[in-house]
């Protein structure tokens, strides 16, 4: 009897000290990450010009990092207080992040590689882990003058006070971010002159896929069901939205919409001071695509053709709490 519960005893403190060694592990050899470039961006016209592009439209810095207006229609911010930061992201159980200011107050210190390394290996200035809502994944395909130029522009934001919150990770979220960035490796290539090939970069560059690809709960993206919808999200009005199918599929998805149709979607949003009769709250960030030029969004869309299409038909607003039975 007492023989077992010695070794009972040895097998609990063995499995303690394994799973503290593993700790220490998790925070001494994680977040992998490289020392930042040693570089220095020389921001000329041209690339402060494509920064701007980058940072309000297609990537949509600015709308993650600047204080929301409460029930505004496509996700406007307040124009005056760009790259504040402060904006709340919850994460249900794991959490609560708040975007991060990211003006010259804060982010004046940095140096240009650091500002890039957190870009694309996903850590702050400290090596810390930063949560990948902040879609660090996407913007390792952006060229380096795309990034660049981002970086440029990010330096000429006015100055905003610095009042955001910490973030609160629980655990385990807290030890899972630490194994998710990491070093990003080589540049990609500029996109070719070919409308498909634009396409997929500025899919990615805009983050497309993180509302409209079913994932699993780790946040992967479901093999075959890439863009074709169905993920909610609750509008703070009493209803849900579910991200549209956007795939080319002719019943359930945009197989059936023309080029016109499609850049018309976003150009008709462009005034974005009301949303059209009728319309809901949308979280997807229309005011700021919508923006980007014709040429673009039509290169999205020609992109857009060329994916599987899936069978998956999304009901776009659904009431919060149906009413049951009264
Ligand atoms: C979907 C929302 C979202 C988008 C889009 C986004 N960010 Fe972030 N960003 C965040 C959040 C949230 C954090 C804080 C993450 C954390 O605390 O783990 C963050 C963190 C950062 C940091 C780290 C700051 C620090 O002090 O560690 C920088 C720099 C940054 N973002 C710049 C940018 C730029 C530039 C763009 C556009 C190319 C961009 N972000 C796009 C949400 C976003
Ligand atoms: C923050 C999440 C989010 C992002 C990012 C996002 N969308 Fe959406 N999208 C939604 C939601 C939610 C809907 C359904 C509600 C609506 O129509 O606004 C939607 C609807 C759509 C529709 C259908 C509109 C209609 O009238 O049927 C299209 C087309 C679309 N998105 C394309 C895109 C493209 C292209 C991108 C990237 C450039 C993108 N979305 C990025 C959330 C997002």
């Amino acid at each position: 009897m007492r023989k077992a519960l010695r070794i009972v005893l040895w097998l609990v403190t063995g499995l303690a000290v394994v799973v503290l060694a593993g700790l220490v592990y998790l925070g001494v050899a994680y977040p992998r990450t490289d020392d930042p470039p040693d570089i220095e961006i020389r921001a000329t016209p041209e690339l402060l010009a494509r920064g701007e592009y980058l940072f309000h439209s297609v990537a949509a810095c600015a709308v993650c990092h600047s204080p929301h207006e409460r029930g505004a229609f496509g996700a406007r911010v307040d124009p005056a207080r760009i790259g504040e930061g402060g904006e709340p992201f919850p994460l249900g159980s794991a959490g609560t992040l708040y975007a991060k200011n990211i003006t010259p107050t804060a982010l004046g210190e940095w140096t240009d590689g650091e500002i890039v390394r957190a870009l694309r290996d996903g850590v702050s200035r400290d090596g810390s882990p930063l949560f990948p809502l902040m879609p660090y994944f996407n913007y390792r395909t952006l060229s380096e003058r795309d990034l660049q130029a981002i970086v440029a522009y990010v330096r000429t934001l006015s100055r905003r006070p610095d009042d955001v919150p910490e973030r609160e990770l629980n655990f385990p979220m807290n030890l899972i971010i630490r194994m998710m960035p990491g070093p990003a490796g080589p540049y990609p290539a500029e996109p070719g002159s070919g409308a498909v090939e634009r396409g997929r970069y500025l899919v990615s560059a805009a983050s497309c896929g993180d509302c409209h690809s079913p994932m699993d709960d780790r946040g992967t993206p479901l093999p075959g069901r890439e863009l074709s919808g169905g993920n909610e999200f609750p509008t703070g009005d009493g209803w849900v939205a579910r991200t549209a199918n956007i795939t080319p599929d002719s019943v359930s998805g945009i197989g059936a919409w023309t080029r016109e149709r499609f850049v018309g979607a976003f150009k008709a949003r462009r005034s974005g001071g009301s949303p059209a009769a009728g319309a809901r709250l949308s979280p997807m960030p229309w005011l700021a695509y919508s923006r980007m030029n014709e040429e673009d969004l039509g290169a999205i869309y020609d992109y857009l053709r060329t994916v599987p299409p899936v069978r998956n038909e999304v009901v776009r607003f659904v009431p919060q709490r149906p009413a049951t039975g009264e």
